[in-house]
């Protein structure tokens, strides 16, 4: 079997780590808050259950031990790594959360910066630095996705704020010289319908002196049309999967696992219908943690790796989808 042409310098995957914070917010307790109920929850999303962030756990921290645990699989040098690119749409600090990471890991020579692209985060990122090792600039690259969107979340609205939960998950990848396990990717936007999901600024208007206002920097919370977002996802993430099927010479019979962005059973349920790929290969653990936006797709591949699901050489379609709107594929074999 062919992947995407190889030309000289290809991409390897060798390590995983995830975080999630401790707090367990339950369909049960969130119905002590609003109205609704496990029954609804559970069967229009599959979602049981969710993590929130507490103060000792936001996305520098959770990002910092997933990245740590994925250096320790990778068995690297801290000084051997080149880059870090933290995918997130909640930082720490609006200036770049990815700095304090490579701070605290004490990976002095890796240059860090976030990058933004809510729940597609994970995966630009992913071909953002991967894009850097085949072009020869770097060698070793962490990724990070991590995500605390209960900050963001108006917990008054039952429509939306059963949806989401914290956490991250990295992944250590490697340029090689022998083969690309990053095997075909495609991303997309189109910002036209980017109102149905966002988290657009709050200004309050100030005066700094006389006649010259500033807009006090804020944010308010995720608006969210849920249908057109669900109608999104299962007409594009079918479309954008099979393109790369047919642009890198696989099938989805060839699919070991498909790994998507968790937001809804239901959404993983029907692209597995349409791509025919079976029940028992689309990975799933939204039940536990439910949407972690960029954490979704490394904290469900550090799982399935950790639990030996994932095998060397498995081959992995994955698919990031949100708000932008934006979402993307890409066709991974592990190792
Ligand atoms: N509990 C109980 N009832 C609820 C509810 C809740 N948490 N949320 C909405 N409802 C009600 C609505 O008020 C509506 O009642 P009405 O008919 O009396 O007006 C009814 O349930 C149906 O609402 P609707 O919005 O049509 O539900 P839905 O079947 O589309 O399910 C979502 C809602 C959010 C679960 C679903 O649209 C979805 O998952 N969309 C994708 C969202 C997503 O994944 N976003 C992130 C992408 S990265």
């Amino acid at each position: 079997m062919e992947g995407i042409k190889f030309n000289q310098i290809g991409v390897s995957f060798k390590g995983s780590g995830s975080c999630v914070p401790e707090q367990i917010l339950t369909n049960q307790k969130i119905s002590q808050k609003v109205d609704t109920s496990d029954e609804w929850i559970k069967s229009r999303t599959g979602i049981s259950e969710r993590r929130i962030s507490s103060s000792e756990d936001n996305v520098t921290e959770m990002g910092y031990k997933a990245a740590k645990t994925a250096i320790e699989m990778a068995n690297w040098d801290l000084k051997t790594i080149d880059l870090i690119v933290l995918a997130t749409s909640t930082p720490h600090d609006l200036f770049g959360s990815a700095p304090s990471i490579q701070s605290k890991l004490g990976a002095n020579n890796a240059v860090a910066f976030d990058l933004t692209a809510a729940c597609s985060g994970f995966l630009f990122a992913l071909i953002t630095a991967s894009q850097f090792l085949r072009g020869g600039s770097y060698k070793r690259a962490i990724v990070i996705g991590a995500d605390q969107l209960s900050s963001f979340v108006d917990w008054n609205d039952r429509r939306s704020c059963i949806l989401f939960g914290d956490g991250a998950g990295a992944l250590a990848i490697e340029a090689t010289s022998e083969y690309d396990n990053l095997i075909g990717f495609n991303m997309r936007t189109d910002g036209g319908r980017g109102s149905f999901l966002n988290l657009p600024s709050k200004n309050d208007q100030n005066s700094i002196i006389d006649n010259i206002d500033f807009l006090m920097g804020g944010f308010s919370s995720i608006q969210m049309n849920g249908q057109e977002v669900y109608k999104f996802a299962v007409r594009e993430v079918p479309i954008i999967l099979e393109k790369l099927f047919k642009e890198t010479n696989y099938s989805s019979d060839k699919v070991d696992w498909l790994v998507l962005h968790q937001a809804n059973q239901r959404i993983l349920d029907s692209v597995g219908d349409r791509l025919k790929i079976p029940r028992e290969k689309i990975l799933s653990n939204l039940e536990k943690y439910g949407n972690t936006s960029a954490a979704t797709i490394p904290l469900m591949m550090d799982e399935a790796i950790k639990n030996n699901r994932i095998k060397q050489n498995d081959i992995i379609a994955t698919s990031g989808f949100g708000a932008g709107l934006s979402w993307g594929a890409a066709l991974i074999k592990w190792g």
